[in-house]
């Protein structure tokens, strides 16, 4: 049977700053989509990363259908309205549009969603990440789908052997979609080439050469292009099929031992490592790290088993304690270099706005026409 995975999240308020949101907020939401979702869904599953609360659901009503979306903005305008009751912070920020216009696309949330053929067992992973935005699962899905470093399977498999086609996505495009199709392993370069590059390409789906089968998708939206001014950060979730076509799970864990830097953490303005936590976790220092959680299922006839958390192991607690101090590394030179993000980047007015004023008081010495350098007070 043909199933549809669709995550929709969004942060939509929280307790004490942005940490994470109240037990309140989650059942209001988790209550919605169970009474509202009857006829509509297969199963769902409710958890937060962060201060972010996404939706998991399974259907079979395809990708992009509107009454889905619908029912998860009205179930997030519901939590909104009980984040105003408690006076969360930021309620209703990820919400950026009054009136719901078919696809919660554009309009805040985030979502990711995938349709295929049901395997007899179908194992996979939901991610969920927050103080960081859809770039940072590049890597990480650079090296479980085209590096035997971390995915031996691309030497031991032949069902995996033939390699991946990358779809990557231009986010900083905003007129439509523009996207490029590359295939690993003869294109490897240029996927490289474009991850590089967190904040304008983005992997926007994965799939098998052997079969043409979906594999990955990520969340593409940019926040700060939707509402043209920073609104928070553009926390972004994937959904990961594993094993059999697809590398095993353990394949597509193993780059988040890493801890890589990418941009996020405090006001969204900064480069941290990313750190795997357990499901629900809050985060903490300096806004941060970025974090990113692991759900694995096993999905049949639409009905989900109960998740498993990833990152629930002691090998974690090393990893974590690890990008712990990678955290405090980076932040050892505050606002200097790499530690912040680039001023095409900076999710804040101040420093733009800062830089404006302070542009017109340069001075080009000895330039023709210039003007002359000041004198000194003596
Ligand atoms: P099992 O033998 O436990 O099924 O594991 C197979 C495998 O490929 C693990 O990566
Ligand atoms: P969120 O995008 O998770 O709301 O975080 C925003 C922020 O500014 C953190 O410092
Ligand atoms: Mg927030
Ligand atoms: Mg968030």
């Amino acid at each position: 049977m043909n199933v549809t995975l669709s995550v929709i999240k969004a942060d939509v308020g929280s307790i004490g700053g942005h940490i994470r949101p109240s037990d309140k907020l989650k059942e209001t939401v988790r209550n919605f989509v169970r009474d509202n979702g009857n006829g509509l869904l297969l199963d769902s599953y409710l958890s937060s990363t962060g201060d972010d609360i996404a939706i998991l659901m399974s259907h079979n009503r395809g990708v992009d259908d509107p009454k889905i979306h619908e029912l998860a903005w009205k179930a997030f305008m519901a939590g909104t309205q009980v984040a105003k009751e408690q006076g969360l912070y930021g309620a209703g920020q990820d919400l950026l549009k009054d009136a719901f216009a078919g696809n919660v696309r554009g309009m805040g949330p985030a979502s990711c969603e995938m349709e295929f053929e049901e395997r007899p067992n179908e194992p996979f992973l939901f991610f969920a990440a927050d103080k960081t935005d859809p770039g940072a699962y590049n890597l990480p899905m650079y090296l479980a789908f085209a590096d035997p470093m971390h995915c031996p399977g691309l030497l031991l498999s032949t069902k995996i052997a033939k390699g991946f086609t990358f779809t990557i996505m231009d986010v900083s495009y905003t007129e439509g979609d523009r996207v490029i199709e590359l295939h690993a392993p003869e294109h490897l370069y240029d996927i490289a080439c474009l991850l590089r590059d967190n904040e304008r390409f983005v992997v926007e789906s994965v799939r098998s050469r052997a079969t043409g089968d979906i594999a990955a998708v990520v969340s593409t939206s940019r926040l700060h292009n939707i509402a043209g001014k920073y609104t928070g950060k553009d926390d972004p979730v994937a959904l990961v099929r594993s094993q059999s076509n697809f590398p095993a799970t353990g394949e597509i864990l193993s780059p988040y031992r890493l801890g890589h830097y990418v941009a996020g953490t405090m006001r969204g303005s900064h480069n941290g490592p990313l750190m795997p936590v357990r499901l629900n976790s809050s985060v903490s220092f300096f806004d941060g790290p970025p974090v990113v959680s692991c759900a694995a299922f096993c999905v049949h006839n639409g009905k989900f088993t109960e998740p498993v958390d990833a990152f629930d192991h002691p090998f974690w607690d090393w990893v974590r304690n690890r990008t712990a101090e990678k955290a405090a590394e980076i932040r050892q030179q505050g606002f200097s270099g790499p530690a912040m993000l680039p001023y095409s980047e900076l999710e804040y007015g101040g420093v733009v706005e800062k830089l404006g004023e302070l542009d017109k008081n340069f001075v080009v010495r000895g330039a023709k026409g210039g003007k002359p350098p000041k004198k000194e007070a003596a």
